[in-house]
């Protein structure tokens, strides 16, 4: 009894600004911004996409980003007890609950992928990373198909997320981030570099820069708007979890300001370390899995062909930044979980991060055996389970959590509740303010609609 009175006043927080900052963009910076944002920007008329993604950031995505962070520093606890106490219990609770369930559902699946990062760690170091572009196709279709090599990588990955989220939220998530984003900016300024020497970089760095207007048109705008939420973490718990750990002197805008530069940066340095090398042997690059466990392998060993031991050790650095950039984003996921488990059946931390490990973990192996290992029956209306997972969070469970968020926000509850802590309790002048209960009352829920309409291929 003494232990949970205890636990009850002593809420476990951030230690610094600077962890607050690293932690909460170790949980934005992740797969999605290496294998999906730069091809997106190629794709979609280069500079001009990503002139239009910063604003989907500045005008959207750190609004939302602002709405979580004001419901879990309000609530001082995980996300569904968080909108809970905003709203004093009733139904607008739910979407604390969906919030929770939606990352407890993508942990499963993102771990697979962050497993196969650690396979190919393993395959660089062992100089298995080498062969014709065929040998890297079949390579990663043996791979995912395979029954147990992918399930016991996922489940080491949970593993080691399990040892950092048990340490807790200081000695735990945050020293890891401390340690691990530095990392990953240096090992990504070290391939940006080495990829931009290549003989015609240019082309790559033409191919993500140059302005085509004639690209534009409403698919842009969408794809940027759905890919700058699923890159800031909006709407599956992260943010609102992490936030209740932030202090009361804590700037919400600030920082959500910052972690979108951080996130958006690492995007278009991810397109500077893929690009250029892809050009310079003429491979074109595509996005997805297929781009980071097929093409790219094999762009890197053909540009540092005439020096191989730069292949080797660029392939390896390049799979160790993906595992960081995954266990980062992971770390925060497990914990949206963990704290809800521990606050809500109080339960000690170690034991709700084992049993997040465990079910996570089932999952993860559900939807790996589906790629292939079992045949088709884990296949349902022409989807896998991990493409099922994919889908319902990613495209239904986040674009409603995300829009109810902000109806939340804008509409219920009182706007000065809202800005206490938007200003810190009037100790921070809030000139952004009014501008910001516009954006969420009015143009994010608009927006948010569009896209999930539009994915549903109800909008066209
Ligand atoms: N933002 C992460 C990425 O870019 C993905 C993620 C989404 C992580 C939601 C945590 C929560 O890959």
């Amino acid at each position: 009894m003494e232990n949970k009175e205890m636990a009850k006043l002593e809420r476990a927080s951030f230690g610094s600004r600077l962890g607050v900052i690293l932690a909460t963009a170790g949980s934005a910076v992740g797969l999605g911004n290496v294998w999906r944002f730069p091809y997106m920007t190629g794709e979609n008329g280069g500079a001009v996409f990503i002139i239009i993604y910063v604003g989907c950031v500045l005008f959207l995505g750190i609004p939302c980003m602002v709405s979580e962070f004001i419901v879990g520093r309000h609530g001082q606890s995980n996300t569904a007890r968080a909108f809970s106490k905003m709203s004093g219990g009733g139904p607008w609770s739910l979407i604390g609950y969906m919030g929770v369930l939606t990352g407890f559902l993508i942990t499963g699946y993102y771990a697979v992928v962050a497993g196969w990062c650690l396979q190919y760690i393993w395959a660089s170091l062992i100089g298995h990373m080498r062969g014709t572009p065929e040998y890297f196709q079949t390579y990663f279709a043996e791979l995912s198909s395979d029954p147990v090599k992918p399930v016991l990588w996922t489940v080491i990955i949970l593993g080691m997320t399990y040892l950092i989220i048990e340490h807790g939220v200081r000695n735990g998530i945050e020293k890891a981030s401390k340690m691990m984003m530095p990392t990953l900016f240096i090992l990504l300024l070290i391939i940006v570099g080495a990829s931009c020497m290549l003989p015609n970089a240019t082309k790559g760095i033409e191919f993500m820069f140059k302005p085509d207007l004639t690209k534009i048109n409403s698919n842009v705008f969408l794809a940027a708007l759905g890919q700058s939420f699923y890159s800031m973490s909006i709407a599956m718990g992260c943010l609102c979890t992490y936030a209740s750990y932030f202090s009361k002197q804590t700037n919400l805008t600030m920082s959500a300001v910052q972690i979108g530069i951080i996130d958006s940066m690492v995007a278009i340095l991810a397109g500077l370390m893929i690009f250029p090398a892809a050009f310079s042997v003429g491979v074109s690059p595509d996005s997805g899995p297929s781009l980071i466990f097929i093409t790219l392998p094999n762009v890197f060993q053909q540009a540092f062909a005439s020096i191989p031991v730069l292949g080797y050790v660029i392939s390896l650095l390049f799979f160790v930044l993906l595992s960081l950039a995954a266990l980062t984003s992971l770390m925060s996921l497990h914990e949206v979980s963990t704290a809800f488990f521990q606050e809500e059946l109080m339960i000690t931390r170690k034991k709700a991060a084992l049993v997040v490990t465990i079910t996570t973990a089932v999952i993860g192996a559900f939807c790996s055996l589906s790629l292939g290992a079992v045949g088709d029956s884990m296949t349902f209306f022409g989807k896998s389970l991990f493409d099922w997972f994919d889908f319902i969070t990613g495209q239904i469970f986040l674009p409603i959590v995300g829009f109810l968020t902000c109806i939340f926000i804008g509409w219920f509850v009182p706007h000065k509740v809202v800005h206490d802590e938007f200003t810190n309790w009037g100790t921070l002048r809030g000139r952004f303010f009014h501008f910001y209960i516009f954006l969420v009352k009015y143009i994010c829920p608009l927006a948010i609609l569009f896209i999930f309409l539009h994915q549903l291929g109800l909008l066209k």
